[in-house]
């Protein structure tokens, strides 16, 4: 009998929320290890797959297993895999075609994740991957940010924007951003060296010469702005 494990699963598009199920361990290639899931974190692209906000881009066959952050512990290594070993403590977002956290286990490319550094507990890192890929291939991969370069980063207090703050501070920019007055001192605390209320303020009026926008908000926001 094949082995079975619980997991939260979509039937159908906007259903409420998933349903907790027992569904089969997932199958492994040679490439994969087999994780055992300690913590996966929730993404507004979570909602976005719940609700078939995606479904022309991501073609889902449903029932779907949700979730694409996670960390956890490795039970079971594939026949190529040479990185990694049964025990280690990892975390990682999966590839697209490939989600599935929301589960006890997961079959994972082992180029599709990395050991939890020591100063962080299996919560803290299953909140990175996601947020923490998106702001780096953004201010670092694409933007190529430079010592000096002024940056606008909307929504600091938000998941993308409390890692996006950090790694542009670390790269060496000057971080406008905006959020409401309750969270100014956070985003001042991860570096922030200009903070507005997006509430009473129009970013617009005041920021001037900005370098880049990590405009994660999208819509007709900035265009309508600037
Ligand atoms: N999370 C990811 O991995 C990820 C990846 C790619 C793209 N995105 C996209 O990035 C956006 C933000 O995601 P998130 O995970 O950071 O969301 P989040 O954790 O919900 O944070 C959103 C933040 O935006 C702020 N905000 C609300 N209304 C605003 C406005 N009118 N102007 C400026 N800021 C405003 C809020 O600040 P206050 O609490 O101070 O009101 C909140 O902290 C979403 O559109 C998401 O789809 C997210």
């Amino acid at each position: 009998m094949t082995e079975q494990m619980k997991a939260a699963v979509i039937d159908t598009y906007k259903q409420p929320l998933p349903t907790l199920k027992m569904v089969p361990l997932p199958v492994m290639g040679p490439n994969d290890v087999l994780v055992k899931i300690i913590a996966a974190s929730v993404n507004p692209i979570d909602l976005k797959t719940k609700d078939g906000g995606l479904k022309m881009l991501l073609p889902y066959k449903l029932p779907l297993i949700m979730g694409s952050d996670f960390a956890g512990i490795i039970t079971k290594v594939g026949s190529q895999v040479t990185n990694y070993q049964t025990g280690d403590h990892i975390f990682g977002r999966v590839q697209k075609k490939r989600i599935g956290t929301f589960a006890e286990y997961l079959a994972v490319d082992q180029g599709d994740i990395a050991l939890i550094p020591q100063s962080l507990t299996f919560t803290e890192a299953a909140a990175l991957p996601l947020v923490g890929l998106t702001s780096y291939q953004a201010l670092h991969d694409i933007m190529k940010l430079r010592q000096g370069d002024k940056v606008l980063i909307p929504g600091g207090s938000g998941g993308i924007g409390t890692v996006a703050i950090q790694i542009a501070k670390q790269l060496g920019a000057f971080v406008a951003t905006t959020t409401s007055a309750t969270n100014f001192e956070l985003v001042k605390s991860l570096g922030a060296d200009l903070v507005l209320d997006y509430r009473t303020t129009n970013f617009a009026e005041i920021l001037k010469d900005y370098d880049y926008v990590l405009d994660t908000r999208g819509g007709k926001t900035l265009a309508d702005k600037l």
